[in-house]
């Protein structure tokens, strides 16, 4: 089946989508993307998503080439056209085509490009068994709030965590763990506290994250929002981590050590069906279906 893609208004075969090489986006890393999971053919938390990605856009003052609605039927066009049962719809505008030049280009058009990827996220086998993670240098820039496409340190990250047979990378900076290469991270405690670092320019403030914190409250489950260091991961009791594209997966070891028993913990298990239980009654949703 041939992947269809959307480019600045068109749906087109994705293998037929190009961009000017002097897009922003190529040259600079000149924008922003977001990511937002589908599951049963149904968009997730997506105003979540939208809501942050039209923050990001505000933080680097470039507009929205479309409306917010115009966009959210792109995604549904886009789900519909590729028959998307369950995975991610991809989106990302960049500041379009210009003259190199630094500072932004007084008439250029942004670039909206958006694709969908086939992914098993709720019966992905990394959830029952648990990944492992090795940690990493943080080497990002001060503002990793902002949903950038600019990913050489996260790129670099993940690759690192690659080579040692590790599926994500924990990046530390002052000693502290700031979040995944491309998801939030999270400690379970003793007696079944969960830790996360609270949001700040130092993070991405994750969608599955916010929606997981909520969950929790009505849980009952006690989350601290605190700092937490490399040490105190090594001794938790559980650790796992969050994003659009894993919903939450267990971490088993850490630089090659067992964090916990080396196997995925109670705690994690049951916020990953009650996520799970979240994301199919909100795919489920008619406002979020084609
Ligand atoms: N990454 N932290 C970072 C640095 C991320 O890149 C992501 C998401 C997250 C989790 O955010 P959310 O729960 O909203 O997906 C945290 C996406 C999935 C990606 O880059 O593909």
């Amino acid at each position: 089946m041939t992947r269809i893609a959307y480019l600045d208004g068109a749906f087109l075969p994705l293998a037929d989508a190009r961009v000017s090489a002097l897009d922003r986006g190529f040259v600079f890393g000149d924008g922003i993307y977001e990511v937002s999971a589908v599951l049963d053919g149904g968009l997730v938390d997506n105003a979540s998503h939208l809501d942050r990605l039209m923050r990001s856009l505000g933080e680097i003052s470039l507009a929205l080439p479309v409306t917010r609605e115009r966009l959210i039927e792109i995604q549904k066009e886009l789900i519909v056209r590729n028959d998307l049962a369950e995975g991610v719809v991809y989106l990302q505008v960049t500041r379009g085509a210009a003259e190199r030049e630094f500072g932004f280009p007084k008439d250029a058009t942004p670039t909206l490009f958006m694709c969908t990827q086939a992914k098993n996220i709720a019966a992905s086998p990394s959830a029952a068994t648990g990944v492992k993670v090795k940690s990493v240098p943080d080497l990002r820039w001060q503002r990793c709030d902002i949903k950038s496409i600019s990913l050489l340190a996260q790129v670099l990250a993940k690759q690192a965590a690659s080579e040692a047979g590790c599926f994500e990378a924990w990046m530390v900076r002052d000693g502290l763990v700031t979040e995944g290469s491309s998801s939030s991270a999270f400690l379970v405690l003793a007696d079944g506290t969960v830790v996360t670092r609270p949001n700040s320019n130092a993070v991405l403030p994750g969608c599955t994250r916010k929606a997981l914190l909520a969950l929790a409250a009505e849980g009952a489950i006690r989350v601290e929002e605190r700092l937490f260091t490399l040490d105190e991961a090594f001794t938790a009791a559980e650790a796992f981590m969050t994003s659009a594209s894993t919903f939450l997966y267990p971490i088993v070891e850490l630089d090659g050590r067992p964090i916990g028993t080396g196997r995925p913990g109670p705690v994690a298990t049951r916020l990953r069906e009650i996520y799970l239980d979240f994301a199919r009654r909100d795919a489920a949703d008619p406002a979020n279906r084609p």
